[in-house]
């Protein structure tokens, strides 16, 4: 974009300049696009960047700051693109750059800031860095790009230590030699496809300085960090058994045990895993911070990391590391007042002692969408939902969960995050047929965890349409429910009290009431299941118990979750008043 007028919308402006304590990231609300499910261009069942540019508008009418889009490079897709085979190119399968070209000047021509995903802990094997390593002898510089180690036992054959892989399976496959004996080993902390690389190679991270600048010079204003907590491992790489039921990597049970998104031990009484949450993972970002900071505008780094505690994470977001960091701790919390109360709380704390904004988070690609999460009890985050499923969730309490969560969510400062499909109300698919699934987690366990493919459905834009309006074939990758049309776009659209009017209206009066710049005082007496507090010019009360509570006398209603009943506020009920 050339800024050689006024500048026309506030992203324009910014790009004029930094605005330290000011930049948008700070306060701003993020849409995630999962590039396979959320529109599709040339009809062959997988959403594209050419279908993604067709509905930006649609984005801009919700009215969200920023866009950030799962990977969509060059890759076999043995996880969905996260499984990078060129960094610097996009899979034939979503387009071309020129097509990516077309998407940003009119995500930035709408307004719209636009984030891409870094994965830099693993790339794919397909990846040339990774076939010249197999290529090349042990103790090449090439091997060295990646974990390569010598297997333990007189003739090597077993795995050099015992860790596990988050899919399920050991975290070590060994390669054939190119003279056809059986080599080394190389780790993978996912699927075998997915090579980690050695990050305290010089080598590997001029590789990466290389990548952030190549989507830097193209436009973006910032990246998503794929598993910011896995880079660095510690030295020598020890053999680690994680706590029984404890939900590090690899271990059984708990409702903290999410196999993807493995729980980081940095309890005083728990080890530190030794291949997360290591220190040597802050050189990193205080490198990338200054990549960033070289080009004008304000970019931002949000990092993916499974850390807690919250305190911990904290130091994430230094002021000269990255700039946000996922919230999952408030992503896992139950639907439970005095839980959510200590999540905020320790959440502002944490984050402001270091100056970075907050970030607040209900769902993603990769966790039970939390239209059904909220009404589950002893669910395992990442083992997913399906037809054999003890657990199955009330759909109508789900959804009226969520709308109290997310109508909470949105009045807390700082920012935050929204997944494709969230503002639609969309649960999560508990009914796919075991042979339309593709999460490796449902492959690498023999089908015992279902996996992530329930919140990756393409979702439903025209009730009436093909595909329900993904494409115009009828195509899709993930077969899309029979009962889907009355959560289409167009079937909510102007229709009051809608969950896609709700986040309009929410969305709306957030930015206009400035709340996510606000701060948040908390207020009392309204008894122990009703979250209260004020954020600069309102009053929000979310009602998590069961029954009915008055609202305050006077109480001017702004928006809430549901319909109110005279002056209560019912039950799994959020409401912003004025104050
Ligand atoms: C991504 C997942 C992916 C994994 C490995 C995660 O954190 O969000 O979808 O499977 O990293 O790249």
């Amino acid at each position: 974009m050339t800024i050689d007028s006024a500048p026309e919308n506030e992203l324009e402006a910014d790009l004029a300049g930094t605005t330290t304590g000011r930049e948008w990231w700070r306060t701003a609300v993020i849409y995630q696009v999962y590039p396979r499910s959320f529109a599709d261009g040339n009809g062959d069942g997988m959403g594209d960047l050419v279908g993604i540019t067709r509905r930006l508008p649609a984005l801009r009418e919700l009215g969200v700051d920023a866009v950030w889009f799962s990977p969509f490079f060059t890759s076999p897709q043995n996880d969905a693109g996260y499984d990078v085979a060129d960094y610097c190119d996009i899979d034939p399968l979503f387009g071309t750059l020129d097509d990516f070209d077309r998407m940003i000047a009119e995500a930035h021509d709408l307004g719209l800031r636009v984030i891409v995903d870094l994965v830099p802990n693993h790339s794919s094997t397909a990846h040339r860095w990774f076939q010249e390593a197999l290529a090349a002898p042990a103790g090449s510089p090439e091997r060295a790009r990646y974990m390569f180690r010598d297997g333990k036992g007189a003739d090597g054959s077993l795995p050099p230590n015992n860790w596990q892989s988050v899919f399920g399976g050991s975290a070590w496959t060994r390669i054939t030699e190119p003279d056809g004996t059986p080599g080394q080993w190389y780790l993978h902390l996912f699927d075998a496809s997915q090579p980690d690389f050695d990050w305290n190679n010089p080598w590997v991270r001029e590789q990466f300085r290389g990548v952030l600048r190549f989507w830097l010079d193209r436009g973006v204003d910032g990246f998503r960090v794929d598993v910011a907590h896995g880079m660095i491992k510690a030295e020598g790489l020890p053999d680690y058994t994680p706590p029984e039921g404890s939900g590090s990597m690899g271990g059984a049970g708990g409702v903290d045990d999410i196999g993807l998104e493995p729980e980081i031990s940095v309890e005083e009484d728990e080890p530190t895993p030794p291949y997360w949450a290591q220190e040597g993972v802050h050189d990193i970002f205080r490198d990338w911070h200054e990549v960033l900071a070289a080009y004008d505008g304000d970019r931002v780094l949000c990092a993916e990391a499974w850390v807690d505690p919250l305190s911990k994470l904290a130091d994430w977001v230094r002021p000269d590391e990255m700039h946000q960091a996922f919230n999952f701790a408030y992503l896992e919390t139950p639907w439970s007042a005095p839980a959510l109360r200590r999540v905020i709380t320790d959440s502002l704390d944490a984050f402001t002692g270091v100056g970075a904004p907050s970030t607040w988070v209900l769902s993603n690609h990769d966790v039970i969408r939390h239209a059904s999460r909220l009404a589950m009890q002893n669910h395992v985050q990442g083992h997913g939902l399906g037809p054999k499923s003890t657990n199955k969730p009330d759909p109508a309490l789900g959804l009226r969960r969520a709308r109290a969560a997310t109508t909470l969510m949105l009045a807390l400062p700082g920012s935050a995050y929204v997944y494709q499909g969230e503002e639609l109300g969309l649960p999560e698919v508990v009914d796919l047929p075991d042979e339309a699934r593709q999460d490796p987690t449902w492959f690498r366990t023999n089908g015992e965890r279902y996996g992530r493919d329930g919140c990756r459905v393409p979702i439903p834009w025209e009730a009436d349409a093909p595909a329900y309006g993904f494409n115009d074939t009828g195509a899709s990758w993930l077969p899309q429910p029979a009962e889907w049309a009355t959560f289409a776009r167009d079937a909510q659209i102007g229709v009051p009290g809608s969950t896609l009017e709700l986040y309009r209206l929410l969305l709306e009066q957030r930015r206009e009431l400035d709340l996510g710049s606000g701060s948040l005082q908390w207020l009392e007496g309204y008894g122990e299941d009703v979250i209260a507090f004020r954020n600069g010019a309102i009053t929000v009360l979310a009602n998590v118990g069961d029954v009915p509570v008055e609202l305050p006398g006077g109480g001017d209603v702004l928006l809430a979750s549901e319909p109110l009943d005279g002056s209560t506020l019912p039950a799994d009920t959020t409401a912003w008043l004025r104050s």
